[in-house]
């Protein structure tokens, strides 16, 4: 590191050292439950990704677009439940759901009312799902998909992508991690056309199933490029491995989730999040051939266990959420009002020279600190955790919540005035830091 560098970096630790000061005194009765409940939870957590440097403030109420935190500070939630959280805090017709299932019983044993509702509103949204099977999460889902491909092509290796996430057993970057289910797995390269299908036709005989996100979430809000995509899907159909498009976090980028956005068709669709109206979710779907392994009556029936696979919550929730809030143009309009957010954060980096920029697709973005282009997750090397918490912290303190790791992601009742807020908040931060955020 040359003089000017060490000096920038030395601001850029004093800067950080001075706004960690400013939130722990800011919130002494989150970092007071935080160091309690390091006591019996490692790290005080039980959700890693809900922990963030120097402790996560916790919540204790939500309402509409805001939560509210022990300390008595009230954001405007730009973290959404990491897409979970599409309804906001607080919509009458999800809580009147909930009402009305808990008030049924939650403990039924048996098929209920909700149900198949849920299941004809996702196939009927959806264009790779002719029927649907419900999880608890969609870690399961995909779980559940996987072992589907797996028993229809009697073949046992998977082809992932290079930092995906697909749950906390199922995440990919860096090779892998210990926690993973040890599936027979290959990695291909993100939007590398050439680099992919070399993968695919070294491995093609053994290859059961490709699992990819449309866009990766976790991995820094890369969106697959269409040209990529369709070499995949090609390729995919020519040697008889099963495709499946990992939609939980996208499900929500148009009527027909990213698939009918991109205009390409998998064979199969896991879907989570927001999906269960707020309450614990996950599903797993495709073409008929495929899921019919599941049906019960025939006497090769494949198991697919779950004791809350249909909870009443969930299943009443979800099917309120898709079918009376969260319309075919809501989605649409949602995706759109999420673009003029991204442009306009987009336009404010380039207005002061800053070295940011905001990836993503619809109503979930990323938030990077380097102007250079990202296509794949390696590209995000370059970018500084230091700069994302600065960043975060100053824009905690500022009452705009999203992840540390730049992960953000629209409710309905965020309003263009919350964004136009969080916007001018943004650049107040980079005008404060001035040549920290534009060198
Ligand atoms: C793309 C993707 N797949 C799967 C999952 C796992 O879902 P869950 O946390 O419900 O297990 C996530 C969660 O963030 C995700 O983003």
């Amino acid at each position: 590191m040359n003089d000017i560098a060490q000096a920038g970096d030395n601001r850029l630790k004093d800067a950080l050292a001075q706004v960690t000061e400013r939130y722990q005194a800011a919130n002494p009765i989150s970092l007071a439950r935080w160091e309690r409940a390091r006591d019996v939870m490692p790290g005080g957590n039980t959700r890693t990704v809900l922990h963030y440097d120097p402790f996560p403030v916790a919540m204790v109420k939500g309402e509409g677009a805001y939560v509210t935190d022990m300390d008595g500070h009230t954001y405007v939630d730009f973290l959404g439940e990491y897409s979970a959280g599409l309804y906001g805090h607080s919509n009458p017709i999800i809580q009147n759901a909930l009402k009305e299932a808990i008030d049924g019983g939650t403990v039924l044993g048996a098929p209920n009312r909700w149900e198949a509702g849920l299941a004809e509103l996702v196939c009927q949204r959806f264009p790779s799902i002719d029927q649907v099977r419900f999880t608890n999460s969609g870690t399961e889902a995909n779980l559940m998909a996987l072992g589907a491909a797996r028993a229809f092509t009697g073949r046992d290796r998977i082809m992932v992508f290079d930092g995906a996430y697909h749950g906390g057993v199922l995440y990919f970057a860096h090779g892998g991690t210990p926690v993973n289910v040890p599936f027979d797995v290959v990695f291909a390269p993100y939007n590398e056309t050439q680099g992919m299908l070399d993968v695919i036709a070294a491995h093609k005989d053994d290859l059961a199933a490709v699992l990819i996100e449309p866009m990766m979430g976790a991995g820094g809000c890369i969106v697959a490029e269409t040209g990529f995509l369709t070499a995949l899907r090609q390729a995919t159909s020519e040697h008889g491995i099963v495709l499946i498009f990992d939609e939980v976090m996208t499900s929500r980028s148009s009527s027909g989730g990213l698939q009918q956005r991109l205009d390409v068709t998998p064979d199969m669709t896991t879907l989570g999040k927001y999906l269960g109206g707020g309450a614990s979710f996950g599903g797993f779907g495709g073409n008929r051939d495929i899921m019919a392994q599941f049906d019960p009556t025939s006497p090769s029936a494949l198991p697919h266990a779950g004791t809350f696979n249909n909870n009443v919550m969930s299943m009443a929730a979800g099917s309120a959420g898709l079918g009376q809030v969260f319309t075919p143009e809501k989605a649409d309009a949602l995706f759109e009002q999420g673009e003029a957010f991204k442009n306009d954060m987009n336009t404010l980096f380039r207005r002061h020279g800053a070295n940011m920029q905001v990836t993503g697709a619809g109503s979930i973005l990323g938030l990077h600190m380097t102007s250079a282009e990202i296509r794949t997750p390696y590209e995000l090397g370059a970018t500084s955790n230091e700069k994302q918490t600065l960043v975060h912290l100053e824009m905690m303190i500022r009452g705009y919540v999203y992840a540390q790791r730049g992960y953000m992601s629209l409710s309905l009742p965020i309003s263009p005035q919350d964004q136009d807020g969080f916007v001018d908040a943004l650049g107040d931060v980079i005008s404060t830091y001035g040549d920290l955020l534009t060198a």
